[in-house]
């Protein structure tokens, strides 16, 4: 069995569709939901599907175990990014080599790096007036949205779309995406498209 700790920060649309594809999977399954805020919506997402949460703090994550013993515990192999928004440590990055998987919401190298998340992204998209943004999915290394691409999606963009709208166009690519390729990341699935 493949563990998955999800982390996520906000209102865990994205961790909704991943819990539910492998509600009952054989193979692969989600073992921790795990957030830096008491009051994000993906700690009720994960509480109602009955699966383990973890409130982590700043000072134990940065400077302290980053929280590998708890996930050793937990037997998590995979962890994915969901909307996190803090970097996440050297130390942990090494102890999960190629076993983190973060999504953008842009296409990156475009629109990526320290303080380009949710909707500031999609704000500078509309700012620079691009007819096209994305998702992507890629392996976390020690750089902001740098790691190797594993996968990315696009839409169109209309003149008379605002952020909210843009926001909208990506969640839905986001869902309709993310737990197929982490899936087949995972299990090494041939010709992800
Ligand atoms: C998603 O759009 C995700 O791509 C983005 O946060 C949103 C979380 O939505 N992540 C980043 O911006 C990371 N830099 P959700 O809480 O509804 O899944």
């Amino acid at each position: 069995m493949n563990s998955l700790a999800i982390f996520a920060s906000g209102a865990g649309s994205n961790a909704q569709k991943i819990i539910e594809r492998f509600q009952s999977h054989d193979a692969i399954k989600v073992a921790l939901v795990v957030s830096n805020k008491s009051n994000a919506g993906v700690l009720n997402i994960a509480e109602k599907a009955a699966i383990p949460t973890m409130l982590i703090e700043r000072d134990q994550f940065f400077r302290g175990d980053g929280y590998i013993p708890s996930l050793k515990e937990y037997k998590i192999d995979w962890i994915i990014l969901a909307g996190f928004l803090w970097k996440v440590p050297d130390m942990l990055i090494n102890a999960y080599r190629g076993k983190i998987i973060n999504i953008h919401p842009a296409l990156l190298p475009n629109y990526g790096g320290k303080g380009m998340y949710g909707d500031f992204v999609h704000e500078a998209v509309i700012a620079a007036k691009e007819n096209r943004s994305g998702i992507t999915i890629h392996f976390v290394d020690e750089h902001y949205d740098h790691g190797d691409i594993i996968f990315q999606a696009h839409c169109d963009i209309n003149e008379s779309d605002n952020a909210a709208l843009l926001a909208s166009k990506i969640h839905r690519l986001e869902h309709e995406h993310f737990g197929r390729v982490i899936e087949e990341t995972i299990l090494g699935g041939s010709g992800i498209k």
